[in-house]
């Protein structure tokens, strides 16, 4: 099976009862169960994974290089502030899905920059924990080389 590696950063693990009208009222283990579902239709095995340090996205990065075909990461505010991140997507140079829930580009101008998406195939932002899904089947067409790489 081919594994991908869904990561999640800071403050993540809080959703439902973070600012809920921003960030709908799913959980993370609710998110977790959608794409667990997705995967299962699409044939992918999913490693789903949350931390709020910053050194630990880096190393689920580094880990997935040899564990996994690709990577969908929600790195949160580390979005808009962590070279580390850039550098480690880089580094491993597996195809990667950027997702947001909520679109960043309506939002402060502070989220409007990312380090993320220069180092990613593609961005999806805006669709609450479909962007998961949405990332999901993306990704699931690049690896069946349906997807352009
Ligand atoms: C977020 C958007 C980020 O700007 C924010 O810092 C988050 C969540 C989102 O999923 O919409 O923590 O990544």
């Amino acid at each position: 099976m081919t594994t991908v590696y869904i990561l999640n950063g800071p403050n993540l693990n809080l959703l439902g009862l973070r600012e809920p009208e921003i960030y709908g009222h799913d959980t993370l283990a609710g998110i977790e169960a959608r794409c667990r579902a997705k995967a299962k239709q699409l044939g992918l095995e999913v490693v789903f994974r949350q931390t709020n340090v910053e050194g630990e996205l880096v190393n689920q990065i580094h880990e997935a290089r040899e564990k996994a075909k690709g990577i969908i990461i929600n790195a949160g505010a580390y979005t808009h502030t962590s070279v580390a991140l850039h550098d480690a997507l880089r580094a491993v140079a597996l195809p990667a899905i950027e997702v947001h829930l909520s679109n960043v580009y309506r939002r402060e101008a502070f989220r409007h920059h990312s380090y993320i998406s220069p180092a990613a195939h593609g961005v999806i932002c805006g669709f609450g924990p479909q962007s998961y899904e949405l990332a999901l089947e993306g990704l699931a067409a690049i690896l069946n080389n349906k997807g352009k790489a």
